[in-house]
């Protein structure tokens, strides 16, 4: 997007300068060019689910968090605002209350936030009771010289921060697939141990097969980032994480550079699906670093999409013809305003801009559709 106004604006501008200013009509039809820079378009780039869920009330969590944004909030006060819509949702099995459970059938949360301009972040992990746990990771930003509790502590903490904690998150409807799962994965409890591992895995990718849990829910996780028309960039990722994990497992949401990661005057990238592979390659790092140089998001996007198919060697993650078997999807914007969606396999991804919220196609890596 240009940095100046276009021509229509810079006419419209000029010519009501020069008439508050007095000057002739004659004169004003002579005036020299006059450039003058505009601010970045400000917007909100999120997963697809950013643009589904209202949580019974009228608008999704980008609409809510750019009108905040747009009104004068912080950034980050918006964002999270808009993702707690989402946590809070019972429909949405993969983010906050309700999201799908650990292979024990307890929910463990995971949450990041950052704040470019004041250069600070928060997260949380392995969280338990407490249903936004975005709000969380932001206190422990705000009042902590810390950017990451677990576990007990992470409660205690929300505890000691006025946050209400619950026994168990689960809704009825998380609760039941997991039963669903456990029927299917471990019926009895006489598996040889040595294959109980596989057969968990086998079964949860069957419930996606059968239809009882959406592909983009069982890694499922809301990434939103956002930037004011000041340029300021900040960011949150928030998730229950792997459906059925080992309970204390931790994914990228989390992790600096992993789920999440920002340069105020840059831009920012978060992330979905998959966590094991962005912890290992640190994706949205690298994304970052490369906006830095100067790549547009689509293609700094598509380079760490690159990246982590080049790492996937063992044969259990890789399809018939050696591609990652399963999804990873970025949302990236830099501080010129341009955005981008891209994914190891086709997706969607929701774009929020004074236009308007929309959910878009992402650019994928493989054009054919994940088939498990
Ligand atoms: N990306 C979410 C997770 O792997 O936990």
């Amino acid at each position: 997007m240009s940095d100046t106004l276009n021509r229509r604006e810079f006419m419209a501008a000029s010519a009501a300068a020069l008439a508050v200013a007095g000057v002739p009509q004659t004169l004003q039809n002579q005036a020299p060019t006059l450039l003058i820079p505009k601010g970045p378009r400000p917007l909100v780039v999120a997963s697809a689910n950013g643009h589904r869920y209202k949580n019974g009330g009228t608008v999704t969590c980008i609409e809510m968090a750019f009108r905040m944004m747009t009104e004068g909030a912080d950034v980050l006060d918006a964002l999270v605002a808009g993702v707690n819509l989402v946590e809070l949702d019972p429909e949405e099995v993969s983010v906050g209350y309700g999201g799908l459970p650990n292979a024990e059938g307890v929910v463990q949360l995971d949450a990041s936030c950052m704040h470019g301009p004041r250069k600070r972040a928060g997260a949380v992990a392995a969280l338990e009771g407490v249903r936004t746990p975005s709000s969380v990771a932001q206190k422990v930003m705000d009042e902590t010289d810390h950017h990451l509790l677990v576990g007990k502590g992470a409660q205690a903490f929300a505890r000691a921060m006025g946050f209400p904690i619950e026994d168990d998150l689960n809704t009825p409807k998380s609760r039941q697939l997991w039963l669903e799962w456990k029927r299917r994965a471990d019926p009895g409890h006489w598996l040889d141990p040595r294959k109980r591992a596989e057969a968990g895995f086998q079964a949860g990718l069957r419930m996606v097969a059968d239809g009882l849990i959406d592909p983009e829910h069982y890694y499922g996780t809301i990434n939103c980032n956002g930037m004011n028309a000041k340029g300021e960039i900040c960011g949150v990722t928030t998730t229950s994480g792997l459906a059925w994990k080992i309970p204390g497992r931790v994914g990228d949401s989390p992790v600096l550079g992993a789920g999440l990661y920002l340069a105020d005057g840059i831009g920012a990238a978060g992330s979905t699906g998959r966590g094991e592979a962005n912890l290992y390659g640190l994706s949205t790092f690298l994304i970052v670093e490369l906006l830095r140089q100067g790549r547009h998001p689509k293609d700094a996007g598509m380079e760490a999409l690159r990246r982590i198919a080049a790492n996937t060697q063992e044969k259990r993650l890789l399809d018939e013809k050696g591609r990652p078997n399963f999804q990873v999807d970025f949302y990236i914007l830099n501080a010129r305003g341009e955005s981008a969606g891209v994914s190891m396999y086709p997706s969607t991804y929701s774009v929020c801009t004074e236009n308007g919220a929309t959910t878009m196609d992402t650019a994928a890596l493989h054009q054919n559709k994940l088939l498990r």
